[in-house]
């Protein structure tokens, strides 16, 4: 079987290579990069490997031909002032033109979000809401992996602990749990999907979300730091109402705004913290949140 990741770079584009590259069913795998200094050396020397040089943004550059499926990932936007809806949707309409100039993909698995059902509310989700509104029938088996919050997402975190013993959260109050899911999983759980080409799907798009083994409040994430890091670790809680000022000091305006909103639709009174619109259907990964950390923490 031939597997084609598009775009390869971002982290869960790797886990679902490298888990793709360890299946004993040997697959080739091709990754898509727009720059390929990117390609990391553990795959370079791969002999079932291949990195090609193309970017989501030019319909032109993609080529997915002799594919059987392709895992696509839509790639967030940090750092430009741009509308990331109107990019998601030109992103996905250019793979999918890419997809059905393919003859051979059968299979096409789309990395999305929980709360991707939803059109408003959901802040820089919309951008995955969108993506699967271009991409629900580019293929004549598609697959939407609605995943959690990254356990990833705590990185930050673990760097404050390292230099000065507490970390902040946006995940409040204190005992608010939330799904968390180790990318490590989502790429073996892509890597499933895709490896699964040609057995029939229940549906089409098939949906469902992926969570870890179990939700997490903001004092699971101090109790893993504390655990890893050997010391005592202070939280640093900051409100709904300074969401906005929070990822301003970081991102961008419009990327800012779009961040507080997507946090905020998880707090009592949002959109995904209600759900009146389940997925219905959960995949749960095995990693522990605290296995995730110790990584991220290099202990
Ligand atoms: N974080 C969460 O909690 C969460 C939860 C659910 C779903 N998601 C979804 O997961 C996806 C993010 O995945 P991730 O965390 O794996 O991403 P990531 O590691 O942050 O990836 C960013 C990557 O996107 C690549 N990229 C940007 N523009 C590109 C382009 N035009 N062509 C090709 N590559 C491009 C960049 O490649 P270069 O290396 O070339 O710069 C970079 O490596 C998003 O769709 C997000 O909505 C995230």
């Amino acid at each position: 079987m031939h597997i084609t990741v598009v775009p390869a770079s971002p982290k869960t584009g790797q886990a679902t290579i490298r888990s793709l590259l360890a299946d004993a069913r040997n697959p080739t795998v091709r990754g898509v990069y727009r720059d390929l200094a990117k390609v990391p050396a553990e795959f370079k020397s791969h002999p079932r490997f291949e990195a090609v040089q193309g970017s989501v943004e030019e319909a032109s550059s993609l080529d997915l031909s002799g594919s059987d499926a392709v895992l696509n990932i839509t790639p967030p936007l940090y750092v430009e002032e741009r509308d990331i809806v109107a990019h998601a949707r030109l992103v996905s309409e250019n793979v999918k033109a890419a997809v059905q100039k393919a003859a051979s993909v059968k299979r096409l698995v789309l990395l999305s979000s929980v709360g991707a059902q939803y059109d408003h509310g959901t802040g820089e989700i919309l951008t995955n809401h969108e993506a699967e509104a271009v991409l629900k029938d580019a293929a004549p088996e598609v697959v939407f992996v609605r995943c959690s919050y990254f356990m990833e997402n705590w990185a930050p975190a673990v760097e404050t602990v390292r230099d000065a013993g507490f970390f902040f959260t946006t995940l409040t109050p204190l005992d608010n749990s939330l799904p968390m899911i180790a990318v490590r999983d989502i790429g073996s759980a892509c890597a499933s999907e895709l490896l699964g080409t040609g057995t029939p799907l229940p549906s089409t798009p098939y949906v469902f979300e992926l969570h870890g083994p179990r939700a997490c409040t903001s004092v699971d994430v101090q109790k893993a730091l504390e655990e890893v890091s050997g010391k005592s670790v202070e939280i640093r809680q900051i409100p709904k109402a300074g969401l906005a000022e929070f990822y301003s000091a970081v991102f961008p305006p419009r990327i800012a705004q779009q961040f507080a909103e997507m946090n905020a639709s998880y707090l009592e009174g949002g959109i995904l913290y209600e759900d009146p619109q389940p997925t219905g259907r959960i995949k749960y990964g095995k990693t522990e949140l605290v296995d995730v950390v110790k990584e991220m923490y290099g202990a």
